[in-house]
């Protein structure tokens, strides 16, 4: 196709003649079929929304094609209207655009789609099972038409991939706003997901899926080298190395695949189950994961061998993960650091394997008998729990990964609660990611070359690395391992070889480090260093971007970790500071209900004006939440607001007192606590 086809077709959106059907294409990996949810008349409903993208003279054949998706997969994903051309991040000028940022949202949206990053492509599933991009393809199609018309003047408003249209606006604001799943919240469950986004009204929009910041497994590969280093750190206190330790979890999926990549970096043992043969073989043939082994007594025997002669070798048990906790409990193979990563967030639809059932028949299991399903999922994750109680007895350290893990496992009636009814264990962020990198405002930044150029991307990881060890001279010893080990991590990062798609790199860095690394940028996308401009964003899953109890705010202790007002606040705050797009998620990591969760995309371009707002924007965006982190009492994040109030003008936050324990403890009448 060449270039000018290509830039047609996108400024046509949806086509005027109708495209002819498209085979299921049974080579590429798909979602599983969704719970048959509506009653008959709300199936109707469903199928007159969809039909409402469409000219009439379509609808003879659409309305009873969109009515066998509907019944086939439980949901209507107008496959006949997936592109021709190959879906993926370009050079920003490949794409039509009137507005350059338009371009690079373009660019973004095309990456979170493409073949070899995307989960389920066909199903604009990007990650973690129902990560949507898109509820279908007509707004796919829309949506880049849209992008592909508008001006600076006007901005594009889509709502849980809906593109609502666009609407005048200005040159400093957003050119679009993206909302996903934001429900009123007593309509929150999980089958009110199922339903909505069959009625397609809603979609779970994941963090960096719905957001179009998604840049590959690679960002999920640091942060899980930095997870499992500090890990290492709490269990180890004296020593560095985690050599001849082993590492026990689940999933070589989206996410999850990370893990047999990051524990190698970090220099530990490790073995992870996965019940589905297709994911183990993407990880394995991409170099992820060392070994595959099929059979129980091989993987005890060959544990024992690597923690023997201290080999950092990564296995993949194709199995399921209770089955790993149990025989490894009864055949004394001591785990040093355990954690689960199935999708626990999404558990009766695809995200959790019960042990006992075989993957195709669980597969089948999740439509033809949901109920009986859901049984299977609780009772295996009893086992599970009691398999796990028997390691931690011994010593291993056990932390929730962020997917619902502790939640569900409660929830299932498990032995996972202490009797004043909190959890057993904690999640990775109230002993890892929270005291560590989250109180000192570091977080997930990330960046992406629009011209699509490696040669790019080398200069912004050198331009990264001399701006950190710069700013390392001066900063306090409490954030200088962050340094060092993120310094390490970008020096090594093209070693590593983990781009896979747009051209990005991740990196944790705090607000001062943001700040100076994309000033450094702008000025050498300004000055021709860098070819095009380059884009900012972040994983939600940071310093303030998201409120949710058991995961990124499991580690505020005022009991205000159940409101939301951070996330929505930073949102709101980042827009009119100058973010090129902003986005606000119901749902992401923890689930549907559980996490409100927001991000931005910003397009240095290389402007005085953009190289303003940067500083405004990237100051907000970690510094709100650090000061919620202060006035919960964080002593990490009082640390960093105090540096943070000497160097900025005008920031003038309140901090709290600290009462005294014993003062509080007499004046409340013992008899009323546990
Ligand atoms: N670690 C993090 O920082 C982080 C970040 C974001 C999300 N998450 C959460 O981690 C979870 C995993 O994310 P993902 O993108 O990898 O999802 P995914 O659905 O792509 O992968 C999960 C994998 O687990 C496998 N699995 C399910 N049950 C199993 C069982 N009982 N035994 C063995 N394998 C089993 C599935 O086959 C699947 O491949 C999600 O809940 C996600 O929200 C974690």
């Amino acid at each position: 196709m060449t270039s000018s086809e290509f830039k047609k077709m996108i400024s046509e959106g949806i086509p005027s003649v109708l495209p002819p059907p498209k085979p299921y294409d049974t080579s590429i990996n798909h979602a599983p079929t969704r719970k048959d949810i509506l009653s008959g008349d709300e199936k109707k409903l469903a199928l007159k929304n969809a039909l409402r993208y469409f000219p009439v003279d379509f609808h003879a054949v659409l309305a009873k094609e969109f009515a066998e998706e509907l019944s086939e997969y439980g949901r209507i994903y107008m496959y006949r209207f997936r592109p021709e051309y190959e879906i993926k991040a370009r050079n920003i000028d490949e794409f039509p655009y009137r507005s350059r940022n338009a371009a690079a949202i373009m660019l973004m949206i095309s990456n979170n789609l493409d073949l070899s990053v995307a989960q389920h492509p066909h199903e604009l599933i990007t990650y973690g099972g129902n990560g949507a991009v898109f509820q279908n393809w007509a707004q796919y199609l829309l949506t880049m038409k849209y992008l592909s018309e508008m001006t600076d003047d006007q901005t594009l408003v889509v709502y849980s991939g809906h593109p609502l249209g666009l609407f005048p606006s200005h040159r400093d604001a957003p050119r679009l706003v993206v909302t996903n799943g934001m429900v009123i919240p007593n309509y929150s469950s999980q089958d009110h997901w199922e339903k909505f986004n069959a009625l397609g009204v809603s979609q779970y929009g994941q963090m960096t899926a719905g957001s179009y910041m998604y840049i590959g497994p690679q960002g999920i590969v640091h942060g899980t080298t930095i997870t499992i280093m500090n890990a290492g750190r709490l269990l180890n206190k004296n020593s560095e190395t985690l050599k001849g330790k082993l590492y026990v979890s689940s999933g070589l999926g989206g996410m999850s695949g990370a893990q047999s990549k990051a524990a190698s970096i970090a220099g530990i043992v490790s073995v992870i189950a996965e019940v589905n043969p297709g994911a183990i073989h993407k990880r394995h043939s991409q170099g992820w994961v060392d070994e595959v082994i099929t059979d129980m007594d091989k993987l005890v025997e060959r544990v024992r061998k690597a923690k023997e002669k201290k080999e950092v070798v990564s296995i993949a048990y194709q199995g399921n993960i209770v089955e790993v906790w149990e025989e490894f409990a009864e055949r004394d193979i001591l785990v040093d650091i355990g954690t689960d990563q199935t999708s626990l967030h999404n558990p009766w639809a695809g995200g959790y394997y019960p042990a006992g059932l075989s993957f195709d028949e669980t597969n089948r299991m999740i439509s033809s008998d949901p109920e009986k399903f859901k049984q299977l999922v609780k009772r295996s994750l009893v086992r599970q729990v009691a398999a796990i109680n028997r390691h931690t007895k011994r010593g291993t350290y056990f932390f929730d990964y962020g997917n619902a893990f502790l939640l569900e496992a409660s929830r299932a009636g498990a032995n996972i609660l202490k009797p004043d009814g909190e959890f057993r264990y904690p999640s990775y962020v109230q002993d890892i990611m929270g005291p560590v990198c989250f109180d000192y405002g570091f977080g997930p930044f990330r960046w992406v070359c629009c011209s699509n150029d490696p040669a790019d991307l080398s200069v912004t990881d050198n331009i990264a690395a001399d701006t950190l060890e710069h700013l390392m001279k001066s900063s306090p010893d409490q954030i200088k391992q962050q340094m060092v080990d993120n310094l390490h991590w970008i020096r090594e990062a093209a070693k590593n070889k983990l781009v896979v798609g747009s051209q990005a790199r991740i990196m944790y860095a705090d607000a001062e480090g943001r700040i100076a690394i994309a000033e450094a940028f702008n000025s050498a996308v300004a000055s021709g260093k860098i070819s095009a401009p380059v884009v900012i964003g972040r994983d939600h899953h940071d310093v303030s971007g998201t409120d949710s109890p058991f995961r990124e705010t499991s580690n505020i202790y005022d009991g205000s970790k159940f409101t939301a007002d951070m996330s929505v606040q930073n949102v709101i705050g980042d827009a009119f500071r100058g973010a090129t797009w902003v986005s606000l998620h119901n749902g992401g990591g923890v689930g549907w209900g559980e996490v409100i969760n927001g991000g931005f995309g910003m397009v240095l371009d290389g402007t005085e004006e953009t190289g303003r707002k940067l500083k405004m924007m990237l100051h907000w965006d970690v510094n709100n939440g650090i000061a919620r982190r202060s006035w919960a009492r964080s002593k990490g994040a009082l640390l960093t607001l105090e540096r943070e109030m000497k160097r900025t003008p005008g920031l003038v936050v309140t901090v709290p007192y600290f009462a005294d324990d014993e003062l509080i403890d007499s004046a409340i009448d013992p008899s009323t606590t546990l």
